[in-house]
């Protein structure tokens, strides 16, 4: 008998996400094959873990069973925020600011869009590789930009990522000079899908 109780993970596809402005279908889909990457990974660990501890193995003396368990975070979070990420850009996207809850949530939270916008645009500037997320408060609905360095140092636990921005090199080096990354945060801002971040927004704590 073989019974396991994983499940994998699948890697997603965003066959939509092509012709965005400033981010060049090349870079999309190496991008898409990293995250693929992580996806990978994730399961692999997974994986390793289930077998070490069907051996008996599963030890914190057990420099591998440690080994792994510390890198699970930097997989995890590669593969989930590259998911936020992908999902919150669109083709289309039409550069405006964005309307209705997550317009409130933003005046709420900064006073205005534009002043959020900035500070979000900061956070992203910084140097180091890692993200830019503007994460939801679930006590009190408040916006708040956090820097995330390399994947999973920085992440707010149990906050709600509303906008998630890469800004790893690999996500905009092949089409910017590597001073030039204000140029990709601003092509980013011009393929948001604000509609998909709404969504995200926790019922009924943006007022
Ligand atoms: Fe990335």
């Amino acid at each position: 008998m073989s019974t396991s109780l994983l499940e994998s993970y699948e890697t997603k596809k965003w066959p939509s996400l092509s012709n965005l402005h400033g981010i060049s279908d090349k870079t999309l889909e190496v991008h898409f094959g990293l995250y693929a990457g992580y996806v990978k990974n994730t399961n692999l660990l997974n994986e390793q873990l289930a077998e070490l501890t069907k051996e008996g193995k599963a030890t914190a003396s057990n420099p591998s069973y440690a080994e792994i368990k510390r890198r699970l975070g930097f997989e995890y979070d590669g593969m989930v925020l590259h998911e936020y990420y992908f999902d919150n850009m669109m083709a289309n996207g039409n550069g405006q600011a964005p309307t209705g809850s997550l317009r409130d949530a933003f005046a709420r939270s900064y006073g205005d869009f534009d002043t959020w916008k900035k500070d979000f645009t900061t956070t992203g500037a910084l140097r180091g590789v890692g993200w830019a997320i503007a994460y939801q408060d679930p006590n009190t609905g408040r916006i708040v930009n956090e820097w995330v360095t390399l994947h999973e140092d920085g992440n707010l636990a149990g906050f709600r990522p509303i906008v998630v921005m890469d800004v790893w090199e690999h996500a905009w080096l092949l089409d910017y000079v590597p001073a030039d990354r204000p140029k990709y945060i601003e092509a980013f801002f011009a393929n948001i899908d604000w509609k998909a971040c709404e969504k995200r927004l926790i019922a009924g704590s943006a007022t």
